[in-house]
Parts: structure tokens; C-alpha cells; sequence
């Protein structure tokens, strides 16, 4: 059981930016990447679609033999979360949303916190459940920003359209109140940080959920005792809904190494 790969799936290839973050803290795992690039975007989708395509893209990786699952997927972790646990009784399963509202309370002052996210996500207020959890008197203003997905899949990560786009999104939230956190709420988000950044102004921290999902990916495997014995450098497998050439190329920008498209498999969910 140690020794099997964990399960990371996404609407696409945002997600990568999480497998970046669960490499590096855990670098003797392996892992499978299921990127359902066919059916992107998620964040536009009702939540019924969502569920669905989300149990499917498990089921994909299940079948394969995983120990645990990682949403990487935002929209789908506001979604779904439940309704995978139901379907897959026994494989923990890790979404984004909690480790971002975590990171977002622990760099909060102010308690005015806005979240960037995909419409779905903003739509089903899960962030604003999480962080009121742990911040009951924290004030969350959510902001669809749907054109950032546009932008990140284009390779636009900064630039002058990009950051036009951010300011158009971010300053009628600053005008609107005393905004000291932004959560990036969307797999597609870090690659623009330094266009959002520029728009927010130094006052302004940026959190995304990458980093504190892989501690608490690191924390369950110890607890479950599931962690590999392995210590040499783990493999990914990847596997997408549609074209292997974009999913290499525009994903080796969010993965930050390249990815040849002859190792990514296609999958017919
Ligand atoms: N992966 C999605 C998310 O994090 C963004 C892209 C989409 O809309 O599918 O919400």
C-alpha cells in the first residue's frame, strides 16, 4: 500500500501547480496526474456537472491503484469533496480549498480576506465557510475572475493585457474595504502572482493553497502510515482528456519543468 502513487487530478493543467508543491515536499513519492483537459473548464459548470465529472476523473485514477487522492482542483474541491469520499470509502482524500482558507487566516491582520476564484467557486462560498470556521469575525469577499484562466492557459502570466485584467478585478475590492489577504483560489492563479501583486500593491499578501496541501498531504501520509519507505526521486504519470501536445507544452510552464507530450497518456472518461 506504501509504495503506490498518489492520485492528483484537475480540470486541466492548473493543477500542476500543486503536483510542483507535493514534489518538492515530497520528492521519493510517485504520483498520477490526471488533467481532464477535455472537459475545462470546471469553474463555469453547475455543481451537479462538476460531481460528476469529478467522481469519473477518480474513478480514472482509482482504478490505477492509488493511496490517496489530492484535489487539485478548486472548483471541484468546493464541489465535490463529499461526494468522493461517499463514492471511494477508505482513500483519504485532500482538498484545496481548507489548506487555502488556512493559509489565508494565518496571514489575515485585518480579517478582511478576498478570495480570487473561478464563478463556481465563489458561487458555493466554500472559502467563506472555511475561513469563518477559523476566523469567525473575518469579513470574505469573493471575486469571480474567470479571465485569469484565459490568461494563465495562454501563457499571458504577466504583461501589460494581464495586469489591466488584474486591476479591473482587484481595485473596486480595495476601494470597498480593508482587503490585507488575497487568496489565490484557483489552480490557474500563481502563475500570474506577480501581475495580481502589482495590482494589489505591497499592503497586500497573496496566499495560494499549493504549499500548505502538501503539509497536509506530508501529516496525513504520517499519520496513516502510508508514506513510502522509498528514498530515491519518485515518477509522475500523467494523463489527460485531450491533446498531449498542449497539455506537455502550456503545462511544463505551470509544472516549471518540461513535460514530454509522448509520456502523457489520453484518457476516454
Ligand atoms: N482548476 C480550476 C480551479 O482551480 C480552474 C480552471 C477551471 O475552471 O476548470 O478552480
Amino acid at each position: 500500500m506504501t509504495d503506490l502513487p498518489i492520485g492528483v487530478f484537475d480540470s486541466g493543467i492548473g493543477g500542476l501547480t500543486v503536483l510542483r508543491a507535493l514534489r518538492k515536499a515530497l520528492p521519493s513519492e510517485t504520483f498520477l496526474y490526471l488533467g481532464d483537459t477535455a472537459r475545462l473548464p470546471y469553474g463555469t459548470k453547475s455543481r451537479e456537472t462538476v460531481v460528476r465529472y469529478a467522481v469519473q476523473s477518480t474513478r480514472a485514477l482509482w482504478e490505477r491503484g492509488i493511496k490517496l487522492l489530492v484535489v487539485a482542483c478548486n472548483t471541484a474541491s468546493a464541489a465535490a469533496l463529499d461526494a468522493l469520499r461517499a463514492a471511494y470509502p477508505g482513500l483519504p482524500v485532500v482538498g484545496v480549498v481548507g489548506p487555502g482558507a488556512e493559509a489565508a487566516c494565518q496571514a489575515s491582520r485585518t480579517g478582511h480576506i478576498a478570495v480570487l476564484a473561478t464563478e463556481g467557486t465563489v458561487r458555493g462560498k466554500s472559502y467563506e465557510r472555511e475561513i469563518l470556521a477559523r476566523r469567525p469575525e473575518a469579513r470574505v469577499y469573493g471575486q469571480p475572475c474567470q479571465l485569469f484562466v484565459a490568461l494563465a492557459e495562454e501563457g499571458w502570466f504577466d504583461g501589460e493585457v494581464t495586469r489591466r485584467t488584474a486591476e479591473a478585478y482587484i481595485r473596486p475590492l480595495l476601494a470597498q474595504a480593508p482587503v490585507d489577504t488575497i487568496v489565490l483560489g484557483c489552480t490557474h492563479f500563481p502563475v500570474l502572482a506577480h501581475a495580481i501583486a502589482a495590482a494589489a500593491g505591497p499592503k497586500v499578501t497573496l496566499v495560494d493553497s499549493a504549499q500548505i496541501t502538501a503539509r497536509f498531504v506530508t501529516r496525513i501520509l504520517e499519520e496513516d502510515r502510508l508514506a513510502t519507505s522509498r528514498t530515491t526521486p519518485g515518477a509522475v504519470a500523467f494523463f489527460a482528456t485531450d491533446s498531449a501536445e498542449r497539455f506537455a507544452r502550456v503545462g511544463s510552464l505551470f509544472l516549471g519543468e518540461p513535460i514530454d507530450p509522448n509520456d502523457v497518456t489520453i484518457l476516454d472518461l
